[in-house]
Formats: C-alpha cells, sequence, structure tokens
C-alpha cells in the first residue's frame, strides 16, 4: 500500500513533544496504515532540547527559538503544540490562521475565555483539523468499554466515575515548576492538567454534567524554588467534581465522579473509569493495564469477571493480541486516530476519535463552574448542553 508522507512541525519540545517523536519514529509499529507523519521542524524557547530530536530525526530541517518561524515553514502541514497553558491562545490560533492542521495539547487554552478564542478561529478555518490530546481512552480495555456504551450495553446507567489519580506532587521537597503557578497553568489547577484525560470518555458518551459540586483542595501549600529558598504553589493539587449527568439511552439522570488528584497517596498514576448499569457494569485502572472487570446481568447471580484485554487495539499493530499495551502505546494509537480522523474526515468507532474542539469547550464550561462551586460551597447549574453547541 503506498504511504503517504505528512509533515509536522512540534511547538514545545519537552515532556510532550518527546513523546510524539518518539512515537513517530515507531510509526512502522502499526500496520495498514495509509498515511505516516514526518518531523520536519521543532520549535522551543529552550534550544538546549534540539541536539535530542536532531540526534534521532534526520528529517528535522528547521530548528527555531521562535514558533512563528516554524509557522512560516510552508514545508510545515501539521503542527503539534505542547507548551505551558498561558500559551496555548496565542500559539493554536496562529497555528490556525497560518493554516496548519493542529493537534493541541490540554486544557486548549489557560481559562474559558481563552479556549472561546480558540474555537473562534477554528470556526473561522473550517478546512484546519483541530483535535485535543488525549490517549488514556486508548487502552483495549476502555476502547471495549466504550464499544459497549456504544451499542447500549449498560442497560440505562445508574452511576459513572472517571479519575486520574497520581502521587508525583506527594513529596514537598519535588521543586516548584510552571504547573504550580496561576499564571503558567491557570487557576485550574489539577483540573487544567488532569481534567480532560477524565472527561474524554464521559463526553464521547453524551454524559454532559447539569450541575457540579466541585470540592478542590491545596496540600503542598510551598516548595523549593530551586534557588535555595521556597516559593508558594498557587494552584489546585486535588479536585473531586460531583455531577449530575443524563443518560441519553434511558434520559435520566445519574451521578458522575470526577477526580483529578496530584498528591493521591499510593497512585503513582493511575487513570481510571467505572460504568453501573441496569444489564451491566465495567471497571478499568492503568494500575492493571491488561485487565477489565465485567459484570453482565441477565438475572440470578451478579459475578464479576476478569478479561486479560491483552494487546487488543483501536488502529492495528505488529504486535500480538496476547501482549501487553501501555502509556506509550496510548500515545501512538491517539495519534493514529488523529492522522487517520485527518485522512479520512471521521474516526473509525465514536470512542476511537481525538478530543474535538467542543469537548474541550464542555469541559471548560464544567472546569469554570467548578472553580465556583469551590468558591462558594455550592452547587453550581451548568447551561444546557444544546445551547454550549
Ligand atoms: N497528554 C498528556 O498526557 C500530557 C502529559 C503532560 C503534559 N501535557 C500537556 O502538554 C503541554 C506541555 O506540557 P509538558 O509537560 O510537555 O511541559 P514541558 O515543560 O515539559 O514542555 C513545555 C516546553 O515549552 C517550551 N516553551 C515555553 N515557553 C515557550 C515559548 N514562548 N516558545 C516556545 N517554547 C516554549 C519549554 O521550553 C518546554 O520545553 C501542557 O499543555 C500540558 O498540560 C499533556
Amino acid at each position: 500500500m503506498p504511504v503517504k508522507t505528512i509533515r509536522f512541525g512540534i511547538i514545545g519540545c519537552g515532556l510532550m513533544g518527546r513523546e510524539f517523536a518518539s512515537a513517530a519514529a515507531r510509526w512502522c509499529h502499526l500496520t495498514e496504515f495509509s498515511v505516516r507523519p514526518e518531523i520536519v521542524a521543532i520549535g522551543d524557547a529552550n534550544p538546549s532540547l534540539f541536539p535530542w530530536y536532531r540526534d534521532h530525526f534526520p528529517s528535522i530541517r528547521q530548528a527555531t527559538a521562535d514558533y512563528r518561524e516554524l509557522l512560516g515553514n510552508a514545508e510545515v502541514e501539521v503542527v503539534y503544540c505542547a507548551l505551558p497553558h498561558h500559551l496555548h491562545r496565542e500559539v493554536y490560533c496562529a497555528a490556525i490562521e497560518a493554516g496548519k492542521h493542529l493537534m493541541g495539547e490540554k486544557p486548549f487554552g489557560i481559562d474559558q475565555p481563552a479556549n472561546a478564542a480558540i474555537l473562534a478561529c477554528a470556526a473561522q478555518h473550517p478546512e484546519i483539523f483541530v483535535r485535543c490530546s488525549s490517549e488514556y481512552p486508548f487502552y483495549p480495555a476502555v476502547q471495549r468499554i466504550g464499544a459497549m456504551i456504544e451499542a447500549g450495553a449498560f442497560g440505562r446507567v445508574i452511576e459513572a466515575g472517571a479519575g486520574f489519580l497520581h502521587s508525583s506532587d506527594l513529596d514537598p521537597q519535588k521543586p516548584l515548576n510552571w504547573k504550580r503557578l496561576v499564571a503558567f497553568n491557570g487557576q485550574y489547577g489539577c483540573l487544567g492538567d488532569l481534567g480532560m484525560h477524565v472527561c474524554h470518555v464521559p463526553f464521547r458518551a453524551g454524559w454532559f454534567p447539569r450541575n457540579v459540586r466541585a470540592i478542590c483542595s491545596k496540600i503542598v501549600s510551598q516548595r523549593p524554588d530551586g534557588k535555595g529558598g521556597l516559593a508558594p504553589c498557587e494552584t489546585w493539587d486535588n479536585a473531586t467534581l460531583f455531577c449530575e449527568t443524563t443518560d441519553p439511552g434511558s434520559g435520566q439522570n445519574f451521578p458522575l465522579t470526577l477526580k483529578t488528584q496530584r498528591i493521591a497517596p499510593g497512585e503513582k498514576d493511575t487513570w481510571c473509569l467505572e460504568v453501573l448499569g441496569t444489564r451491566a457494569a465495567a471497571r478499568f485502572s492503568t494500575k492493571n493495564p491488561r485487565r477489565l472487570e465485567l459484570l453482565e446481568y441477565s438475572g440470578g447471580e451478579q459475578v464479576w469477571g476478569q478479561i486479560d484485554m491483552g494487546y487488543e487495539s483501536a488502529f492495528k499493530t505488529i504486535t500480538g493480541g496476547i501482549f501487553e499495551f501501555g502509556f506509550p502505546d496510548a500515545i501512538l494509537q491517539m495519534w493514529a486516530a488523529f492522522l487517520h480522523e485527518l485522512e479520512h474526515g471521521r474516526p473509525p468507532r465514536r470512542f476511537a476519535g481525538c478530543v474535538t474542539p467542543e469537548e474541550t469547550a464542555l469541559s471548560h464550561a464544567l472546569f469554570t463552574a467548578a472553580l465556583q462551586s469551590q468558591a462558594a460551597a455550592a452547587v453550581v447549574a451548568l447551561p444546557d448542553h444544546n445551547s454550549r453547541t
């Protein structure tokens, strides 16, 4: 099969920029794929990051500290932006206006006005393909849960929950970085960092919160500033959102609990999802990445079963179905979904697609309401989904 090359530029060459580059480097892992990414340009304010890219990607012909130069490069067709949140609005809009397809990182704008500006820009350029990164739904067990949601297999949804729990900030001696400062990370704090990850599946399922009661916590109040002193941590460490949500299948409301925690003792980096319905229930956690817990109920005994999912991925790969699936695989699958949709105009299945700009707007409506709820210690109503899209 002839393979078409799509030329990429990366703006923001830190942690996530390298994850994308690594996925592009093992694109041959995917089979039956008619397009492949080629990284031709990189941009970052910190040029000390460039040698790693240059060493591994001879296709790179431009490295610049000024992202505008990269956007002016006619060779670049698609841009991946992995920048601190305060830069999302400016750089995402500039990329769209420069005629580049865009994969942006979450939260897709530091706050709701920034997100609205990015969406307005995308709306003025409908020919540009715009998506937001979120990789966890590409774990095989989550793909299976998505297929069950699509098929209505849960019956009436009784309750659902999603969480992203890690303990990378449990150590109070970990130095401060941009993610603890409002100017760079935004008022959302952990919600901006982790929130889109827990909203992706519920939103794709059509489970849009009608209202929210949020409880947010700041747990470590100051950290080493890297210069021998201490600096205040300004952003929320943990947030739990209790939402009332409508099940589009039954039209009935149910509780949806979304947890985003940077200080979750015992959790290294756990993404989890639980759906409880009248006909079936399912649980998944990246703690046991191959295990899907499933209960199917048609009367009689209720028996939880465990399925070893192995490598049942959304996009076919060379890896045998019995083997384990992990974080870099989820990243590769997400990028396969991005390029598939860019090329074919739609995802192969509802849950095998990247987050849309509209879904990011829903997340901003939720996180903004969550901050209001936290401030007022009250339940805050969200606008009706239909009036927001
Ligand atoms: N999808 C995920 O799983 C995931 C995981 C972590 C972070 N993220 C998101 O990715 C984005 C980046 O996070 P990260 O962890 O990669 O951060 P990072 O700090 O590792 O990388 C950010 C890069 O941006 C560069 N930068 C800063 N200002 C710049 C400017 N004006 N011009 C050009 N470059 C500039 C920095 O030098 C740095 O290399 C954020 O939006 C974050 O929320 C996503």
